[in-house]
């Protein structure tokens, strides 16, 4: 019986000490994590203040630790946040300045880098970032990055997020992101990225949001977008895209918003759009021409359609009372002619919906 204590005794006193020296960081990850933080000034919360002591994976600020490996998993600073920090500090964002030390790729397992809306970060993505395998949230919106998005990231198998929003991230979108299959969030809006969007960008097929507004993208929507069938938000506005909307964004089983406003998309509306699962439309600010198509229906539901600044002709479909909801319409800036239908959806709708048309009439613009 005594024995038997005593060895569980011992095995638990054993298991402890196990895990107390496989909690404690790898020295190489301590002076990657060292390396990084020397390139960064953060002057206001002094958070790399935390980052001392022999143990990187206990109580370093943002820092954790995969449980079994006890190798750095996640670096996770946001400047804007409720953390106790920032309330005490008064403030509810951060500042920071300096550059992403290449130190980082020093870090074999790490699976997450945020280093999100601290405005002034600033310098290249680090290229030497695709050489880590198990990386899976890359979040550096809201800063100064520059230069080009490196251009084999499609290595990245694993790679689930990425979000370089709000930067002055230039070049084009890598090839090689058709092969990122894992993707499931992309957010690149507010760079200046230019060029095409890649032809096979549909091969993402576990893409939910791809958000690329406000940048300088040409060349038409690639077709195989609508072969991503989880793809919920597309937001493609406030770029220099041209040629038709395919057909096939109509068809897409979760798509429901789709804006595509402030580009040079020319051809006509697809009558797929119409009766589709989409509820915010807006295609505003482009060279649409052709008639609204006339397929209104149940399933048209639009909490907004603003297809205001086209070349729209001929009349407003007389169908478009027999859509379920159509909240905020706006045609204004067209060519379109004729009576207002009258119904439901027209009820609370201002003038300056159909403004500057070429003969719109009835309410609640003047009598025909
Ligand atoms: C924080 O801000 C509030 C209101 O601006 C002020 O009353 C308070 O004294 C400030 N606290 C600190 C610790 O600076
Ligand atoms: C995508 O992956 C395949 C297979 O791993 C590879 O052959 C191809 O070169 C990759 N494409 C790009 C553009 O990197
Ligand atoms: C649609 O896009 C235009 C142009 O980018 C913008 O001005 C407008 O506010 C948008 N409409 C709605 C309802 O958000
Ligand atoms: C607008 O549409 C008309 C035909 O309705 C066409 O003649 C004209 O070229 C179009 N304008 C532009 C700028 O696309």
């Amino acid at each position: 019986m005594a024995t038997t204590a005593f060895y569980s005794f011992s095995a638990i006193l054993l298991l402890s000490l196990l895990f107390s020296l496989t909690n404690a960081c790898f020295p190489s990850d301590r002076a990657a994590l060292l390396a990084f933080k020397s390139t960064l000034h953060e002057p206001n919360l002094h958070l790399f203040d935390s980052w001392s002591g022999s143990n990187c994976c206990h109580r370093w600020y943002g820092v954790s630790c995969d449980r079994e490996t006890s190798r750095v998993a996640d670096i996770n600073l946001r400047g804007e946040s409720e953390d106790p920090l920032f309330r005490n500090a008064n403030t509810s964002s951060g500042f920071m300045t300096g550059s992403i030390s290449p130190a980082v790729c020093l870090l074999p397992r790490l699976s997450a880098l945020t280093l999100a809306d601290w405005k002034a970060l600033s310098g290249p993505i680090p290229p030497c970032l695709t050489s880590l395998p198990f990386l899976r949230i890359l979040d550096l919106a809201g800063n100064r990055f520059s230069g080009q998005i490196p251009p084999d990231l499609g290595r990245l198998s694993r790679l689930a997020v990425v979000n370089l929003a709000d930067n002055q991230i230039s070049g084009q979108i890598p090839a090689s992101i058709a092969n990122l299959t894992s993707l499931t969030h992309l957010d690149l809006r507010g760079n200046q990225i230019s060029g095409q969007i890649p032809y096979n960008f549909g091969n993402l097929r576990m893409l939910s949001r791809a958000l690329l507004s406000r940048n300088k993208l040409t060349g038409s929507i690639p077709p195989s977008l609508s072969y991503i069938y989880r793809l919920s938000d597309l937001d493609l506005s406030l770029n220099s895209l041209s040629g038709p909307i395919p057909a096939g964004l109509g068809k897409m089983a979760v798509l429901a918003t789709l804006n595509l406003d402030g580009n040079k998309i020319s051809g006509t509306i697809p009558a797929t759009l119409i009766g589709s699962g989409i509820s915010i439309l807006n295609l505003s600010r482009n060279e649409i021409g052709g008639d609204i198509p006339d397929v209104f229906g149940a399933r048209s539901y639009f909490t907004v359609m603003d297809l205001s600044y086209n070349n729209l002709s001929g009349r407003i479909p007389k169908s478009i009372s027999a859509a379920t909801f159509v909240g905020h319409l706006d045609v204004s800036h067209n060519h379109l002619c004729g009576a207002i239908p009258a119904g439901a959806p027209f009820d609370h709708l201002e003038a300056s919906s159909f403004a500057y048309n070429d003969c719109l009439c009835g309410k609640p613009l003047n009598p025909c």
